[in-house]
């Protein structure tokens, strides 16, 4: 009798909370992310003294203040693309030629394969991505505050502030992109590799300068022990070629393109992927701990007899 009484409390308990925590929130999403603007202004110092130094002087606080601007005492579905245009004018800089790297469904591999911009420049390695890379904002009509308890989905309403701000990242991204380009996608997404409505095939591909774009490169790399969901000439990447084509764009595909594949590689050493070497049949070269370390002696073995060698031939 006891224990009913406090089951029926503890589930009145849990339901008045998830009551109260539904009528805070206006919106399905998660709500602004906390310190935003201490985060955003962080970032910004970072990206120009310490990441892309190249990219000149910017005014950090000015920034904050035309991205602020954009979207602070509206509607959070009332954001267009365009109210972010005097942020992205103050942010801007040249993508360099043969440096851009689109992509779709492998975020976080991205970020890995382009090395803060040292490889290639994503968007979100260039100072108007990087500033909101991975963040969540939202403000509300007649306030001057930020919404951190819920921000509205792509579902709720396209014209959001987060949606509307990528928007104008990537048409910009896209119209400044120049050289060869590349197309990292997930051969292993569901759906398949290359979503046909998505940021690259509504803002970006519509957005490229022909004039200005020597080749396209598109890579479809599969998770290591991952589905073969797609590849190069089969389903959406055929899709995905032949529009490229037919805007008249010379277009290469390479599935499982090596540097990528071993970054994944990183996350499982032991699969028969992620052997360097060819010659060795798989199960002779399973890296067993001690196996391991003979290789490293074998390797320390020859570096070390090559420069014997060298030494001995300069005397
Ligand atoms: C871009 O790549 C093309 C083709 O590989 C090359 O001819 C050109 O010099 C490169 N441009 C820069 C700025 O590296
Ligand atoms: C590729 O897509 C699958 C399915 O959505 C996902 O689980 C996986 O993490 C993605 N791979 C990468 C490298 O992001
Ligand atoms: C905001 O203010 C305007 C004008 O003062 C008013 O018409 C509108 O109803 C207000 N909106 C909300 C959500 O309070």
């Amino acid at each position: 009798m006891k224990s009913l009484f406090l089951s029926l409390l503890l589930v009145s308990i849990l339901f008045m909370n998830s009551f109260s925590e539904v009528r805070g929130r206006k919106w399905k999403g998660e709500g602004t992310t906390q310190n935003l603007e201490s985060i955003f202004i962080g970032r910004c110092y970072d990206y120009i003294r310490i990441v892309n130094p190249a990219v000149g002087e910017k005014n950090c606080l000015e920034l904050w203040e035309a991205f602020r601007n954009a979207f602070i005492n509206k509607h959070p579905c009332n954001i267009l693309p365009k109210d972010y245009e005097l942020f992205i004018k103050l942010a801007f800089h040249t993508i360099p030629a043969n440096k851009s790297l689109f992509w779709e469904n492998n975020q976080l591999l991205v970020k890995s394969f382009t090395s803060g911009a040292r490889r290639y420049m994503s968007l979100s390695d260039a100072l108007f991505g990087f500033v909101a890379d991975f963040l969540i904002w939202c403000g509300q009509a007649n306030s001057t505050g930020l919404d951190y308890e819920s921000c509205p989905t792509m579902e709720e309403c396209e014209n959001n502030a987060v949606d509307s701000f990528w928007r104008m990242a990537s048409i910009t991204y896209a119209q400044h992109s120049s050289g060869v380009i590349h197309v990292l996608l997930n051969g292993s997404a569901e759906g398949g590799a290359y979503p046909v409505k998505g940021f690259f095939a509504d803002y970006e591909i519509p957005n490229l300068q022909k004039d200005k774009i020597s080749k396209i490169v598109i890579w479809v790399v599969d998770d290591i022990q991952g589905p073969d969901r797609d590849s190069c000439g089969k389903n959406t990447v055929k899709i995905l070629e032949d529009r490229l084509k037919a805007l008249g764009y010379d277009v290469t595909c390479t599935d499982n393109y090596k540097p990528v594949l071993f970054l994944l590689c990183v996350d499982y050493p032991d699969d028969s992927n992620c052997i360097l070497s060819s010659s060795a049949p798989p199960a002779q070269r399973r890296p067993i701990s001690s196996d391991r370390g003979g290789s490293w002696n074998k390797l320390m073995f020859v570096s070390l007899v090559g420069f014997l060698f060298r030494s001995a031939s300069v005397y």
